[in-house]
């Protein structure tokens, strides 16, 4: 599905940063992957090579085979719609919007027929169960709905990769919970492949694999095989080994 190959990101400055130093790795058709590591380590710049929001300095990364960063700009923007899925740490709901409109915004762009979205977001609603909010604004939801409303959105299109950075950062536990299992039911029930970047254990416990970075290297990677619980002391014990700010820990929830 997805492979990134010998990928660098030099950030340059006045001072240049090398944020990625020849990073590898490889994931299946229908994989859910966490991406873990201390803050300034390079996920979201990761994220961002993979989403074709940003560039590699060098290396390539190929989605299916083919290197989107090869596309022209406007068939970039198409591949970018129909063949990827975004959910960031903030929503990025549009706040004079309802929870319905916000949802087919993708199709919009693309142009489809009302009726056709209509019949699209009701099936999405229905499916991730938040049929009850659609007609209401941004600002009558909790973070919760809204992280969902969110998914809802990034999914209407039945991407082939979903790609989400702190999905669960703006969370309290329970909510972070529905959304966890919400992705988990996805990635289950539509072999959607995800990849998932988070500071917290229990978010990356759903995951199948977590991929830790360090100082923009890969530094090891882990399995869940089926118990949750122990793949969860697993990743707390991976991150206490692999260091960095304490700001990491700080979001263990039991
Ligand atoms: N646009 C940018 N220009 C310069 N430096 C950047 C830019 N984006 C990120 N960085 C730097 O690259 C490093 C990795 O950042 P990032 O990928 O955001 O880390 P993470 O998501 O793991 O916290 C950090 O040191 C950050 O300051
Ligand atoms: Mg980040």
């Amino acid at each position: 599905m997805l492979n990134v190959k010998n990928v660098s990101k030099v950030y340059e400055g006045k001072v240049s940063y090398r944020a990625l130093s020849d990073i590898d790795l490889t994931i299946e058709e229908g994989e859910f992957v966490g991406i873990m590591g201390p803050s300034g380590s390079g996920k979201t710049t990761l994220l961002n090579m993979i989403a074709t929001i940003d560039e590699p300095t060098t290396g390539e990364v190929l989605l299916r085979g083919k290197n989107p960063h090869q596309l022209k700009r406007n068939e970039l923007a198409k591949f970018r719609r129909r063949e990827l899925g975004f959910v960031f740490q903030d929503f990025n709901l549009l706040h004079t919007l309802t929870v319905e409109e916000n949802i087919v915004l993708p199709l919009t762009l693309d142009g489809e027929k009302v009726s056709e979205m209509k019949s699209k977001a009701a099936a999405v609603a229905e499916q991730l169960g938040i049929k009850e909010i659609m007609s209401k604004r941004t600002y009558e939801i909790s973070g919760g709905q809204a992280q969902r409303a969110a998914v809802a959105r990034a999914m209407i299109h039945s991407p082939g990769l979903l790609l989400a950075d702190e999905p669960t950062g703006n969370l309290d536990s329970k909510s972070s919970r529905a959304v966890m299992e919400m992705l988990e039911a996805i990635n289950r029930e539509q072999k959607t492949t995800m990849m998932l970047v988070t500071h917290d254990p229990q978010a990356a416990s759903y995951c199948q694999k977590v991929i830790f970075i360090r100082d923009g290297k890969l530094y090891t990677e882990i399995h869940r095989g089926d118990n949750r619980q122990a793949f969860f002391q697993k990743i707390i014990d991976t991150l206490s080994l692999l260091g960095g700010d304490a700001h990491d820990l700080s979001s263990v929830r039991v």
